[in-house]
């Protein structure tokens, strides 16, 4: 699949998400300033893994702006009698709805706004959530999922410790329920001023 497509994509939404959300950039700063004290250093992966806040807003950007509607099509090679109620005749084309999923009501505590609490517990301790599946599952998972993760990980991280994401001098900040539909689901096109951090 168009893997850096997907990785680079990802990380455009996760800027635009955020410059509708300045709280949540700022308490995402707050936290890299926390931890790593030099803003110029590089920070190490392992390191980025222990920020709950920033974890928890990673995994929120691919819940509520999904770069694949879908996962590729998969077959079903045997008679499923009982699957969840349903009968799933051998043959059976099937794509797993990552939208869907994504903004199914009954799983999610905020399902219709950006919102990374949807991956913290009450004491702010970020949790994986099986219903988020951006990567699928099974022996057809992407196999790409470490290296996209390693790669959105240091990007957002290193990039947000230096850096505050403003609008532009226009202003003009588009909506995130315009995306442009393609194989990737990318965002409208949209310009940033970044202004480096005093600490
Ligand atoms: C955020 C980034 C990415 C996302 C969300 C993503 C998501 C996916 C999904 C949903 C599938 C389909 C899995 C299925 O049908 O069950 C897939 C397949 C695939 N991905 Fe990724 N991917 C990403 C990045 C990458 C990267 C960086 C690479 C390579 C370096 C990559 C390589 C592949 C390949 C080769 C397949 C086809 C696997 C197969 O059919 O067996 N992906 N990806």
């Amino acid at each position: 699949m168009a893997g850096h497509e997907t990785t680079t994509t990802t990380l455009s939404w996760a800027i635009l998400n955020l410059l509708h959300k300045p709280d949540v950039q700022e308490k995402v700063y707050e936290e890299l300033l926390n931890e790593f004290s030099e803003r110029d250093q590089i920070i190490p992966l392992n390191d980025i893994l222990k920020c709950n806040y920033l974890m928890a807003t990673i995994h929120e950007v691919q819940r509520f702006t999904p770069v694949l509607f879908s996962a590729i099509d998969h077959t079903a090679n045997v008679d499923v009698e009982n699957l969840r109620g349903y009968k799933i005749p051998k043959g059976t084309r099937m794509f797993p709805q990552f939208f869907l999923m994504n903004k199914d009501p009954k799983v999610w505590k905020y399902t219709n706004e950006f919102n990374p609490d949807n991956f913290l517990d009450e004491k702010g301790v970020f949790q994986k959530n099986q219903n988020l599946t951006p990567f699928s599952i099974g022996l057809r998972a992407c196999p790409g999922e470490n290296i996209a993760k390693m790669e959105m990980y240091l990007v957002f991280a290193n990039l947000f410790r230096r850096f505050k994401i403003c609008p532009p001098k226009s202003g003009i900040v588009p909506p995130l329920d315009k995306p442009q539909v393609g194989f990737v689901v990318g965002n409208p096109f949209f310009e940033v001023r970044l202004k480096k951090r005093g600490k």
